[in-house]
């Protein structure tokens, strides 16, 4: 592996290609340093959310930070949001792409996913441990995904028709992920506005699991509130949602 920003406090590395840089770093996580990040060109077994796999070729970025809070459980719900914040400010900054959240922590473009993110909790060490794990479609070319996944992803590179150093991708989202984190310890709600403002679900008829209705709001916990044809207002912290 190489180390990137070596003035950076906790080391960033990079490999061409990986398995998964979640599953790399956790087998890492009893030694290395908290703020640890691991890099990948590409991986051979990227994962997603709900036990999916993460289409991974080259040209996308994909980088997983290991972080130790002193939060409980619950507190540290919000940080998958809050690092959802983090690489949309980092996308804005580098490639100009002024991206959308959809609930709980995809970003999206048009409607198209551009970026997911998959957090883990490990105990190593004696202690309790949380992996990040971050994919963006960066310079990825539409006919480097599979073809189930035209309708509903989109690359950077397919949205501004510019390339982006995938370098520069890594240090801003690094760059961002660790001044989010740094505000997130004081106040585990920093990111609510920016995620309100930049969450597209709201307004939308959602389903989740079995129920329905116009999803209404972000509550203090990050959690979407969705309010049912018959009027009740039910709040949903986990999961997936599907626009109805
Ligand atoms: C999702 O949208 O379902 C989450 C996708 C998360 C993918 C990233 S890529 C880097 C890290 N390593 C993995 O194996 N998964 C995450």
């Amino acid at each position: 592996m190489i180390s990137l920003f070596p003035e950076r406090g906790a080391p960033v590395l990079f490999e061409a290609e990986l398995d998964s840089t979640n599953t790399r770093l956790k087998a890492m996580a009893a030694y290395a340093e908290p703020g640890t990040v691991i890099a990948a060109g590409r991986q051979t077994g990227g994962r997603g959310r709900l036990g999916r796999s993460f289409a991974s070729p080259s040209g996308g970025v994909y980088l997983s930070m290991l972080l130790a809070p002193a939060a409980d459980m619950r507190a540290c719900l919000t940080l998958t949001p809050t690092a959802a914040v983090a690489v949309r400010r980092a996308l804005k900054k580098v490639c100009g792409l002024g991206a959308d959240i959809k609930w709980p922590n995809d970003l999206q473009f048009g409607g198209k996913k551009i970026c997911g993110i998959l957090t883990e909790s490990v105990t190593a060490g004696g202690s309790f441990k949380l992996i990040i794990g971050i994919g963006v479609n960066l310079n990825t070319g539409m006919d480097e995904l599979p073809l189930e996944l035209h309708d509903t992803a989109c690359s950077v590179y397919s949205v501004t028709g510019r390339y982006t150093p995938q370098e520069a991708v890594i240090r801003a989202i690094v760059d961002e992920l660790d001044s989010a984190y740094a505000h997130w310890v004081v106040n585990s709600h920093w990111a609510l506005d920016d995620y309100r403002a930049a969450c597209a679900s709201l307004g939308h008829r959602v389903q989740r699991g079995s129920v329905c209705g116009e999803a209404v709001a972000i509550t203090d916990d990050f959690a979407l509130l969705i309010r049912t044809d018959a009027g009740e207002l039910i709040p949903v912290s986990s999961g997936e949602i599907l626009y109805a």
